[in-house]
Parts: structure tokens; sequence; C-alpha cells
């Protein structure tokens, strides 16, 4: 049963048990008592001593005893080495599927075939590569050939490959774009999409990588709330001065402030009543000096009163190519790398995409991020991949065509491999630990932040 042994996950178990039975006031003598277990069973679970099968167990008989999600407890193990995850264009071969959808005779014949990319279970994308096989004549929207997605909960940013065309369709309204190697997309949640060739005798392909977002985290609150409680939960985002306006609202409730209180309380703070009747109404957008005197009487941070509006142009963003900006890193004096910056979405900030291209002759920078990382090799040419996490370190071929997963704080140098460029399709997007997260956490008394990972102490 009991084993002596432990390992970082195991330990990582044991401490997050003991994390939930502070929180409850609970110790191990406690824990045993009323679960009718032996106390030196749950003193070597604590220890990270057991093994992840009896974790699964013992976590599932304290769900059912204490008010405590499993989810709180369990964590998946890691499938890094040195923070890498690489999958091989052999693999990524193996695992292809073809999918058809109607034609304008309304048969069903292939549309795309699919390859898995490097997916981890600690990341929080799920990269897809694509390779369109309805070729179409034209770029035409409406073309009866082009089917439609109904549009997808997760987001979507794209890199293209070769002849494709890209289709979308925006509030009722399709439009298309003939793209090529090197431009990229972000796509809105749920607007529906697709994709096709133009050219059959070309590689038309891309790389889709779609990811949950913060909604993702907050599913299973959605799922019991109910979809009648969207109504109550969103803002008018596509409408600035109501978004604004909705959410200033919506921290009067929560604070239980009396509409008119809140306007006497501001005109004590300075402002003028009527301008902050307008901006309850969304009859007009708040000045910055405004939103700071509102979230002072609000004991909230200014922040917590702008809400992330958007305009008709940010619900589907393309970038051509030969409009990305391209610049030298980490300089002009010193380059590594030449690095071209892909396709942006103001409302996802952590988004971050681009073409890493290796010079030959030149040794790699390194390149040290707080994102999740996904990487393709879209190139003719082989990249060395050397990776530090910790204290492992790994040297990894990325073949055309193979893909890498690799882990926030994960050091990597890319270098070319012969005496031409290698080019690298690169992506990052923010884990669990989103901006909320980090300001939290940053907050923290930093005499205890060594605790935040892993609890170790009884503290009550
Ligand atoms: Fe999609």
């Amino acid at each position: 049963m009991t084993t002596t042994t432990s390992s970082a996950y195991t330990r990582a178990l044991g401490a997050r048990l003991l994390s939930e039975a502070n929180d409850l006031k609970r110790t191990a003598e406690a824990l045993a008592s009323e679960m009718g277990l032996p106390l030196d069973y749950l003193e070597s679970a604590i220890a990270g001593a057991l093994q992840p099968d009896e974790y699964r167990s013992l976590f599932q008989a304290v769900a059912a005893r204490y008010p405590i999600a499993f989810g709180r407890l369990w964590m998946e193990p890691g499938d890094t080495q040195a923070g890498v995850l690489h999958l091989t264009v052999e693999d990524a071969c193996a695992s292809s599927r073809i999918f058809s959808r109607k034609d304008r005779a309304g048969n069903l014949t292939p549309y795309y075939e699919y390859r898995d990319s490097a997916m981890s279970r600690s990341a929080p994308f799920r990269p897809e590569w694509i390779r369109e096989l309805r070729v179409v004549g034209d770029a035409d929207p409406g073309n009866p050939d082009v089917a439609y997605n109904k549009g997808h909960f997760l987001h979507q940013t794209t890199f293209f490959v070769g002849p494709v065309n890209f289709y979308w369709e925006v509030g009722g309204r399709k439009r298309g774009a003939e793209l090529t190697t090197g431009d990229s997309n972000y796509i809105t949640p749920f607007w529906p999409h697709s994709f096709t060739s133009r050219d059959p005798d070309q590689l038309a392909l891309i790389i889709a990588v779609t990811y949950g977002g913060e909604v993702a985290r907050g599913r299973e609150e959605l799922a019991r709330l109910g979809a009648a409680s969207l109504p109550a939960l969103t803002l008018e985002m596509r409408n600035e001065a109501a978004a604004h306006a909705a959410l200033l609202n919506r921290h009067l409730v929560n604070e239980a402030m009396p509409r008119a209180r809140f306007v006497d309380r501001c005109v004590l703070a300075g402002l003028a009543a009527e301008r902050v009747e307008a901006l309850l109404d969304g009859r007009a957008l708040p000045a910055n000096g405004e939103t700071a005197a509102m979230a002072e009487v609000l004991a909230v941070t200014p922040r917590d009163l702008l809400a992330p509006t958007r305009r008709a142009d940010e619900e589907v963003i393309i970038l051509r190519h030969a409009d990305a900006e391209v610049y030298p890193y980490p300089g002009p004096q010193n380059q590594a790398y030449e690095i071209t910056r892909l396709a942006r979405s103001r409302q996802q900030p952590y988004l971050k995409s681009f073409i890493l291209r290796t010079l030959p002759g030149r040794r790699g920078a390194e390149l040290t991020v707080l994102l999740h990382q996904f990487l393709y090799n879209f190139g003719g040419e082989p990249v060395r991949l050397t990776a530090r996490h910790r204290d492992a370190e790994r040297e990894i071929v990325l073949a055309p065509g193979d893909s890498a997963y690799v882990l926030p704080l994960t050091v990597c140098r890319f270098d070319a491999m012969s005496d031409r460029s290698g080019e690298i399709y690169m992506v990052g997007v923010q884990g669990d630990l989103h901006a909320d997260a980090v300001f939290e956490l940053s907050g923290m008394a930093p005499s205890g932040l060594n605790r935040v990972a892993g609890e170790t102490t009884r503290w009550f």
C-alpha cells in the first residue's frame, strides 16, 4: 500500500491536501479520525509518500466527506521533459483524420485533413494542423462550395501556409480573404468561419491554435447558473458607453449603494451630478479623472471600472505578412533572430504569436517567457531547440513539420542547423495565472509566498 518514495508530483498532491485541510481547520489527526483512516496513512499522504492512484481514491473520499470539490485537490501529472513536449512530423502524420463537408451539389466530399500537434495536459491550447482539401476557383464568401462551421467556444489564432482562402461571418455578413504563407488572424469565439484551398497542386494548410481563455475556467459556474443567467452576467461590449455604465451599475449593486447616494458621494468628490447621471445611464464616456473619483467612492481600483470594449473591426482580425512588423532580436547590433509580429487582439492581451527566423551562422539568443508556448516548424530546414527548465536541459531537433509545447519559464534557444534560415511559428497563451491572479499573488505578504505553490505547514 503505502510506499516511502515520493516525487515532486506526489509531494505537490500532498501539499494540496494539507492546504485544503488547513482551510477546513482539520489536522491529519482530525482527518484520520473523522474519515476512519489510519493516522500514518494520512501523514504519508500529506508528506507526498502515496502513489498517484492512492491519492485519487483518498481525494474522492475527502471530496465525499467534506465540502471540497475533487478538482480543487487533484492535479494532473506533468508531461514535459526539461519543460518541452515534442511531437514529430511522423507522429503527427499518424494521427491524420479526414473530415468531409457538403459541396455545392450537396455531396459529402473531403474538406479538411486534421493532424495533431504537440498537446500537453498543462497547456491551455489545442493546436491543430489542418490541410484544406476543398479547392475553389474564387474568393467569394458566398461560394456554395464553402462550408462554414457554426463557430466555437474557443478563441482562435490561425497561421497560414500556402494558398488558403479564409472566410468568416460576423453579424450575418460573410466575408473572404485570399491569404498565403506568413499571414495570420484572430477569430472571436462563436463567429462562423471556414478555410479552402486555391490550388490543388500546392500544400494549403493552417495551424489553428485554439484556447479557452478565462471563460473556460468559469465553465462549471456557468453550467450551474444556467443559460438564463447570461443577460445578467454579460456586458454590452460592442457599445462602449453602455458597457461602462453596466459595469458601474453592477458595482453599485454589489456595494448595495443606492444610485442617489452614489451620485451624492461623487458630487462630494468633485464630480458634477449631471455627469454622474449620464455615466450611469450610458449617455457619456468617463474621463480618466472621473473613473478615478468613482473608483474611490466604490473602494475599487480605476481598472475595475474599465470594460475592455471592442470595435467592429476587432471581431476578426487579419494581418497579412506584408503588413506585419519585422525586427531584429535582441537588436540590430547582436541579431540572433528575425522576429515577425503576427495578428494581435487588444481583447486577448496575452495572446502573442510570431514567426521566429533563425539566422545561419548566428548563435541563438535565450528566450524566456511567462506564457505557455506552442512551436511549429513551418519552414524547410531543421532547427535545434535547446531548452532548460529548472535544472533539466535538453536538445531537440525540430524537423520541418515538427511541433512542440513549452512550459512557462523555460529558457529556449533556437539555432539554425544549415546555411539556410529556419522558420518557426511561435504562439504564447496565458495559462491559469491570468493577470488578476498575478496581481493578487504579488500583493500577498512576501513571507508567505513560498507556501503558495505548495502548502508546507499547519498555519492555524
Ligand atoms: Fe476554428
